[in-house]
């Protein structure tokens, strides 16, 4: 009996012990939420998996079957439907060596139906430890990503045209989130609209909070 029991808890305590630590970083197009990940990457060695470079990459694959489709989404400032960014995030997690388990995963998620595929699929595997939101006006988001596109991002989205609509998704479908989170006590804010710099001083004493 003693030893069923004790091998059932070293399973428990296992499955604890590997699980993945998620941070979510969320804010507008533009908020700087690349930037401060690569930061914390430098700093701290977490892994850094932006879900839209990740769509990107797929997209650029020449056998890709979602390759289409991502770019119909992309171009028309939409979210991609979550199987397929979920799995990208989820091949990646799995695919890497990092010796701490911890990710920082930017743009995601990104409205209802990311949250609830990740629900699904992914809840199990992680512990989602806070949501970091970048806070920075419509005006600044704006500036930031013609200022990128100008200096040849070659991304399709970073234009005027598209930029209205990235606007219009993340006011109608990822701010609703940030009240979403803020019921579960998962989140914390940073002004990105301060330097760089100034934007990861503040965030190392959200991370510390988190016991990162
Ligand atoms: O985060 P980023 O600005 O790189 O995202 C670019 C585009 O990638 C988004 O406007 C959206 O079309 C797509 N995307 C998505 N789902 C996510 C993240 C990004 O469909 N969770
Ligand atoms: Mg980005």
């Amino acid at each position: 009996m003693f030893k069923v029991l004790s091998s059932k808890l070293r399973f428990f305590t296992m499955s604890a012990e590997q699980k993945f630590e998620v941070l979510f970083i969320l804010g507008g197009p533009g908020a700087g939420k690349g930037t401060l990940c690569r930061y914390i990457t430098e700093k701290y060695g977490y892994v850094h998996l932006s879900a839209g470079d990740l769509l990107r990459e797929e997209r650029m694959k020449p056998n890709s079957k979602y390759g289409e489709l991502i770019e119909k989404f992309i171009k028309n400032g939409k979210i991609v439907p979550v199987a397929i960014t979920c799995s990208l995030l989820d091949n990646n997690m799995q695919a890497s060596d990092s010796p701490h388990k911890r990710f920082l995963i930017d743009g995601f998620p990104r409205n209802q139906d990311n949250v609830d595929g990740w629900n699904e699929t992914m809840s199990e595997k992680c512990i989602v430890k806070g949501v970091l939101f970048c806070e920075c006006s419509k005006e600044m988001c704006t500036q930031r990503c013609l200022k990128r596109g100008a200096a040849g991002s070659g991304r399709s989205d970073d234009n005027e045209e598209v930029l209205v609509k990235r606007h219009e998704t993340y006011i109608t479908n990822t701010l609703p989130l940030i009240e979403y989170f803020e019921k579960q006590g998962l989140i914390y804010k940073v002004n990105s609209m301060q330097s760089p710099e100034k934007v990861f001083e503040d965030t190392k004493e959200i991370l510390s909070k988190i016991g990162w």
